[in-house]
């Protein structure tokens, strides 16, 4: 099969979950938890070094214990046994094995783990031959440059793979925003707040160039909420306060209100606010879980962190209007009327609602100030926060878009490229002419 006709691989890989998938498709074919788990089975030798490709294609589930003779043998290690995933995850409580997350904040701090990871990844979920596939990375912004080149090496050295395009994580989110009918134009100008698992990014971005010196990382993300929620389950003394309970209860439960002290009596008032969660603990024990005031309080960090936390005080709003204030002049309209959300984290009802109503308060406040003083009458500014259909997994989304395109290869670097010119071509990408 030649990589002419074989659709490009989109790989987004973030703290919490990992995305898989082919270009031009609408969602994911796998998403699963970014750990992996790993045991020392010392047992290398018996295989020969050379397997031309990593011989576990056998399914899920199946014993990898002969990963690659000829990763093992280039890394000059000894085998590892070792899953990704939701198996990781399972195999974990097995005695031997240590469970590992590569990903910390968005970024990659276990290059090793990190390599075994793509190749479980390549190999035992896409079950794709790199050689005639382009790929799709996404990464954070303010990625290092040396953490660029390193993925380029271990891509076109270890796998092989045909071409690669390292895609910016904000530019992806702003992409998958086209499908929303309340975008008109296919622009990529806008401010982008992706929140995961492990991180909250604000990020402006004009015409598809990230202003680097005016994003700002917010310490509150998917994973603070769940331990959050935890919290409050545990000072209720509830029979099961798990993190995984905390996280499904946030999951299906949570939503932001316009106002905590009125959301309080409302729960006083209405009690069928207070829901009860059955949690299966399996081998036939079931126990229910009260859901109470957590419904709102949870996501409420985002807007009031004080009730958190005592280190990180600024409110979502109050950061992404610094941002844009930050940004150049000639781009803050546009900034601000293209607030574009990105991440499993801004999927609460109604925060989308919460956010364009807070930010439009500073803004209007600030504007009416100006009045005050110059005496003048200024024209006001659109202030607009843009949900839609694909938010979720919006940046893999992004990316199944801009590389089904039939431009897509020209944007790449090849395996050809970084053989002539070595792994510092992967330091400049050119940015997407939008179709
Ligand atoms: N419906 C939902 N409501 C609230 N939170 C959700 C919902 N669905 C998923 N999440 C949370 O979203 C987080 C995962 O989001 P996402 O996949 O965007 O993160 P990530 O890309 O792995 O992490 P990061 O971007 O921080 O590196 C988890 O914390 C998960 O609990
Ligand atoms: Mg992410």
């Amino acid at each position: 099969m030649s990589h002419l006709s074989t659709p490009a691989v989109v790989m987004g890989i973030g703290t919490g979950l990992t995305k898989l998938g082919f270009a031009g498709n609408d969602s994911p074919s796998f998403i699963f938890p970014t750990a992996i788990s790993t045991r020392n089975t010392g047992a290398a030798s018996g295989r020969p070094p050379t397997a031309a490709k990593p011989s576990f294609l056998s399914g899920p589930g199946a014993n990898s214990s002969s990963s690659g003779g000829n990763l093992a043998s280039k890394r000059g290690t000894e085998d590892l046994d070792f899953f990704i995933g939701q198996e990781a995850i399972d195999v974990s409580n097995t005695p031997g094995y240590g469970l590992n997350y590569p990903i910390r904040h968005g970024q990659i701090e276990n290059w090793d783990l990190m390599e075994r990871f793509w190749e479980n990844s390549i190999f035992k979920y896409l079950r794709c031959e790199p050689e005639d596939h382009y790929f799709l990375l996404t990464e954070p912004p303010l990625n290092p440059p040396e953490n660029r080149e390193m993925t380029a090496e271990i891509m076109f050295e270890t796998f092989n793979c045909a071409g690669l395009y390292i895609a910016v994580q904000a530019v992806l989110a702003l992409a998958a925003s086209w499908t929303s009918s309340k975008v008109q134009d296919r622009s990529l100008t806008g401010t982008v707040i992706d929140s995961g698992d492990g991180v909250t990014h604000v990020i402006p971005v004009a015409e598809g160039y990230v202003i680097a010196s005016a994003i700002k990382n917010i310490p509150i993300a998917g994973r603070d909420i769940t331990y959050f929620v935890q919290s409050l389950l545990r000072d209720r003394n509830e029979k099961d306060s798990s993190l995984r309970t905390a996280e499904k209860i946030k999951e299906e439960y949570c939503y932001v209100c316009p106002d905590i002290v009125k959301e309080f009596n409302r729960f006083d008032r209405e009690p069928e606010r207070f829901q009860k969660y059955l949690v299966d603990q399996g081998l036939g024990r079931k126990v229910t879980v009260d859901v109470g005031y957590e419904r709102f309080l949870a996501p409420e960090i985002f807007f009031n962190p004080e009730i958190a936390s005592s280190d990180f005080l600024t409110p979502l709003p109050e950061v992404v209007d610094t941002v844009i204030q930050n940004s150049p002049i000639d781009v803050r309209r546009g900034l601000y009327k293209n607030i574009v959300l990105s991440g499993g984290s801004t999927m609460f009802r109604d925060f989308g609602r919460r956010l364009q109503r807070d930010i439009k308060h500073i803004v209007d406040a600030r504007i009416h100030k100006s009045e005050e003083r110059s005496g003048a009458r200024s024209g006001g500014l659109d202030v607009q926060v843009i949900s839609h259909k694909k938010q979720r997994n919006a940046v893999w989304f992004g990316g199944s878009l801009l590389a089904q395109t039939a431009e897509f290869k020209g944007y790449c670097h090849t395996k050809k490229d970084y053989d002539e010119m070595g792994p510092g071509i992967v330091r400049q990408f050119s940015l997407f002419n939008v179709p």
